[in-house]
This record gives structure tokens, sequence and C-alpha cells, in this order.
């Protein structure tokens, strides 16, 4: 097999671009990882439907019936390669103590000694694919750029669902512009050093595995996964991490949280952004239809928001993805009917099941499940067989734009501007359905406080309560603690214009373990609470956790919720909160005192005023 010739002066001859500093650092990675060739990524039609058929050919992906899910194909990864790796993701910042106690550190320097090792022919009989991409409309004042690079065609025709990616984004970055650098491989050349070669396998990836990030020099390297967040790095690893850095140093926010535009039946409209834990329904709550008369929700984006202030001093949000990568079971006409939706046609499915017809099913598609499927592992599979016929973080890949609510804004470089934010998780006891922070101040400390009980999205046991501050913890690329001081900052800068802060939780269980709220659709009237809130139409009870709705100003009309239950939902148990305090107090201890001084003094106030009640 050959190799690609990784000269400057050859690279830059097939290259789209004249950009001397993006030409040489391509000719780096290829020098390194040894591709038989090198790909720019133009993000066509005629790119999608070349890389789409290789991979048919290949065996990597399953075209569906174009009939029923036209332009879409199935791929079964393998099944130790299935989520994110959360053990195997590395913050390398030159100081371990910025990367804080809730990341795993790495030395940059060993760190990069092990990725020099690990990535020398890495991509042997491989193509390399080089994938310029913006984060955000392009050319947008809250917009980025970065590229990656991968050896997945896999990566390339995702990225190109969820992000802007191709030409257009690679001639915005000219000479000097700044880019995230992101090199990816799945760990599995086609030929060793030695020059044995070795056939392709359908879903190609390695067992060791490395999720690294330089939040100093800004730089992402994936090496052994071709899974989702572990390998489309301008997800997790660039949205998320390095953005989490830069926003710090540039006063911006970079947050797991979706972003909802949402008119009431006067035809006022509000923003909410909603951060949740991974797998909690954001993508659910983006696109929920209300059921409460008069109102109406559009979808801005269902993971990421990155906020800016504005010109008029107010926090201005983008989606910096176009498209959805949504945890697939559970999700139906019933539970997302606009979920559904966007993911009729031009949608990648990943360990889902195969239906006899060619299309695919999933655990909640439907009541029903069919007779007869091929499961995620593609085994034959029935209602009969003891095992789910897709892995519980299977995923669709869908474009944003083919969601039926999608805001016009959405594609708006400005943003939208913010009035309510949510921080939420899955906790059966304690947690109200909505509570009102009383500040800003003290909304960072609930958004610090935020636990949940884990899901499938990460490894790691199913059910058990893990903290997981702002749905950040395995997203913020620096210290926790001094990310909480970011925020502060962020709410002195945008004063009385900064969004409000409430507490949500969808999960909460009466004394039999049955869920006290309907959730989905019903989510609307929390929304219509915060909102009568803001726009100063509501009252509010006051307890020591937070501001709650006053009997009667909550509705529940046609709901199915009697007053006993509605009592449960907003019980506050000063003992079981006292107890929340300890184990907090706790938690908090390890960021010793990076800790900001007013997140402990909120603690401090919580547990005084649960004393005195
Ligand atoms: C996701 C996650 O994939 O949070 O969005 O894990
Ligand atoms: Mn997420």
């Amino acid at each position: 097999m050959t190799i690609a010739d990784t000269s400057v002066a050859a690279v830059a001859a097939a290259a789209p671009t004249t950009n001397s500093q993006l030409i040489e650092w391509v000719a780096k990675i290829a020098a390194k990882t040894k591709p038989k060739e090198i790909v720019w990524c133009d993000g066509s039609e005629d790119e999608w439907k070349r890389l789409t058929d290789l991979m048919v050919e290949q065996g990597t992906f399953i075209r569906l019936n174009p009939d029923k899910r036209p332009n879409s194909f199935l791929a079964r990864s393998k099944p130790s390669d299935v989520a994110r790796v959360e053990s195997r993701t590395y913050i390398c910042s030159q100081k371990e103590i910025d990367a804080g106690p809730t990341n795993n550190w790495a030395d940059p320097t060993q760190m990069r000694a092990t990725l020099a090792e690990i990535f020398e022919g890495c991509m042997r009989g491989r193509t390399m694919y080089v994938i310029p991409f913006s984060m955000g409309p392009l050319g947008g004042n809250i917009s980025k750029l970065g590229i990656e690079i991968s050896d997945s065609p896999y990566v390339v025709v995702n990225m190109k669902i969820m992000t802007r990616m191709g030409q257009a984004a690679l001639d915005l970055i000219t000479e000097g512009t700044e880019f995230v650098p992101a090199v990816h491989t799945v760990g599995y050349p086609l030929i060793d050093a030695d020059g044995v070669e070795r056939p392709d396998v359908p879903w190609p990836c390695n067992d060791e595995k490395y999720i690294t990030h330089f939040p100093e020099t800004r730089e992402i390297w994936s090496f052994g996964s071709g899974y989702g967040g572990n390998a489309l790095l301008g997800k997790k690893c660039y949205a998320l991490r390095i953005a989490s850095v830069m926003a710090r140093a540039q006063d911006w926010m970079a947050e797991h949280m979706l972003i909802l535009k949402l008119t009431n039946p006067a035809g006022k409209t509000f923003v909410v952004t909603a951060a949740f834990p991974s797998a909690c329904g954001k993508t659910n709550l983006a696109m929920l239809e209300p059921t409460i008369p008069g109102w109406k929700v559009e979808t801005v984006g269902d993971d990421i928001a990155w906020m800016r202030p504005g010109e008029d001093g107010r926090l201005y949000a983008i989606n910096p993805e176009s498209g959805f990568f949504g945890v697939a079971p559970g999700t139906s006409m019933k539970t997302n009917k606009n979920a559904m939706l966007s993911l009729e046609a031009n949608s990648i499915f990943t360990n889902v099941a195969l239906t006899d017809d060619g299309d695919v099913w999933w655990e909640g598609m439907t009541d029903e499940p069919p007779a007869h499927l091929i499961d995620w592992q593609g085994n034959d599979w029935t209602p009969a067989s003891d095992r789910p016929s897709s892995h519980p973080n299977a995923r669709f890949t869908a474009p944003a734009g083919q969601c039926p609510i999608i805001a016009p804004e959405y594609e708006d470089p400005r943003g939208v501007p913010v009035d309510i934010m949510l921080f939420g998780g899955r906790r059966g006891t304690n947690v109200p359905v909505v509570n009102e922070s009383f500040s800003w101040e003290h909304g960072v400390f609930v958004g610090a406080m935020v636990s949940s009980e884990q899901t499938a999205a990460a490894e790691g046991a199913v059910g058990s309560l893990r903290r997981d501050p702002f749905a950040m913890l395995p997203f913020c690329g620096y210290n926790m603690a001094d990310y909480w001081g970011h925020w502060l900052r962020m709410g002195r800068l945008l004063g009385d214009k900064a969004p409000r802060i409430y507490q949500v939780n969808w999960f909460r269980k009466d004394s039999a373990g049955k869920f006290l709220w309907p959730g989905f659709g019903e989510n609307s009237r929390v929304l219509a609470w915060a909102v009568g809130r803001v726009a100063g139409e509501l009252g509010a009870k006051t307890t020591p956790i937070g501001n709650l709705p006053l009997p009667g100003e909550f509705d529940v009309s046609g709901l199915n919720v009697t007053d006993s239950q509605l009592d449960e939902l907003f019980s506050v148990n000063r003992d079981a909160w006292l107890a929340e305090c300890d184990l907090t107090e706790e938690y908090f201890q390890q960021f010793g005192d990076r800790l900001p001084p007013e997140v402990a003094g909120q603690l401090a106030a919580l547990r005084q005023r649960l004393q005195e009640a």
C-alpha cells in the first residue's frame, strides 16, 4: 500500500486553501500518521454520496429502505465502543490544579509523548480526511472555526450533519485566523510498520482510547474510538471542553444547554436555556409540544449553547451545532413527535435495530415491538428476547433544519436573548418540579449543587446518583470551581440584564416509586410559570430553598394530578435538605481554596434558612 506524499509542497498543491499555517499543520499530521491519501472535505452532496456509498460497500453502513427512510443509514459499532469514555478523557493543562479535582488530568508533556507514539503510523492504509467546520452560523461573531483531521468516513458524514462543514468554513480560515485543530483516529491502521496488511472491519477502533484536550494551546487529540462525542470532535471536545476555556478568557459562556423559544398566548416571546445531564430529555424539552393552550415552542438547540453579552447588555445564545445527536431509545411520536419528524430522512442511526422492511426501530418507538428485528449487534431479535434490540445509548444524527419547529433564529448569527435558565437533573426525591433562585448568585449555587441519577450516555453504573454541576461534569475544560467563579463574574457583568435561574426536576417519585409528574408536553406548565414570574405576572411562596409557586398559580388544569401529589411535588423536606447540605459541603471540600467564597456563602445561607424554618 502507498503512503501519501506528505511534503508541504505536495500537500499545498492539492489543498483547496492557500493558508500556509494550515497546510503545514496538515502536512505535519500526515507525516506522523502516514495515510495512503489526504482528502479535503468540501461538505458537498457529492461527497456525502461518495462516502455513504463507500461505507455501504465496506459494511460500515446499511442503507435503509429509501421508501421508508430516504438517504439514511444504520451503523453498528463494536460493542466495546458505544459511549463516551470519561475514564479515558483527559484535560492536559500545564498545572493539575487548573484541570481541578473533577477532571482526569494528564501531564501535557507526558501525554504528548504518549500521543506521539500511538499516532505514529496510525492511519497507514487509510484515507486521512481534513474536515473544516464552523461551530455556529458561518462568520457569526459568536461562532468559531475548527478543523478535524480524521481517518473515519463515519466521522465526516456525521460532521456534515452536526456542523457547518466544508469549503465555506475552510474559506473563512485564512492565514492567521484562529481555529481549533482536532486530530482523530480510530487507531486501526490497515498496514503495520513492517508493511503487513490486514483487512478492514465494519467498525474499526482500538481497545486503547485517549480523548485528550490541551486547554492552553486549544488542541484536541482523540485516539481509538469512532463513537459520538469521542470522535465528533466539534461537539463535546470543542464546543464544551475547549470552548469553556476560551469563553472564560473572553467573557462568554459555553454551556451544556438546550435553547428554546417560547411564545405565550399574548404573542410575547421568551428564550429559555436548560442544562440537564446527558440523556435526561434535553432533546424532548427542546422540541416540546405544549399541552397548555395558546403556547408555542420553537427549537434553537438541543444540547449546547454559546452565549455572549450583546450590545444591549443582554446575554445572546447560539446553537453552535447544526444537527441533533440524540438518544434514540424512548423517542416516539408520543414522547417527541418533532424529533421523529426530524429524522425521517438524511439521517444516520447508530446501534438501533433494523426492521425486516429495512427501517429502524428502538425500544419505546411504538407500543408494540415488531415481531422480528435484527438487533444492534446484528443478531435476530424477537419480543421474547431477553435483551433490548437497541443499545440504551443508541443515537440518531439528524439535521436540525429538518425539525418542523426549528426557530428561524437558529440561523441568526447574532443569536437570541436569553430570559430564563433552567438547571435540572434526574432526582427521585427532594427536588421540587420547579424552584426559582433568589438571585443569579443563588442560581450559580443551585447549578453547582446539581446531581442526577446516572444514565447510559457514559460508562458507569446506571441509576447511581452522581454530582453533575451545571450538567458540565464531563465537559468543563478547567477547574470546576473556577468555572463557578466565571459564572459569578458573568453575573456581575450582566447585572440586572442577567437571565433568571430555575431548578427543575421532572423525575420526582412518590413513596411507592411512581413518578409524580407526567413530564413531556406537560413541562410547558413549568415554563409558563417561570415566564409568568419573569413577566411579573405571578407571585411566589418563599421557602428556604427558593421561590415556589403560590397555590393556584401553577396551572394543573386538566391534569390527572391530585392535590396531595401536588403537595408532594413541591414539598421541601427540611431534614432531607439539611442532609443534602452536608453532602454538598463534603463535595465542595475537594475544591479547597478555589471554591468561590460566594458559593460557600450560599451554602451557609441555605443551611441557616433551613435551620430557621
Ligand atoms: C450527549 C451527551 O451526547 O451529553 O449530548 O452525552
Ligand atoms: Mn449532551
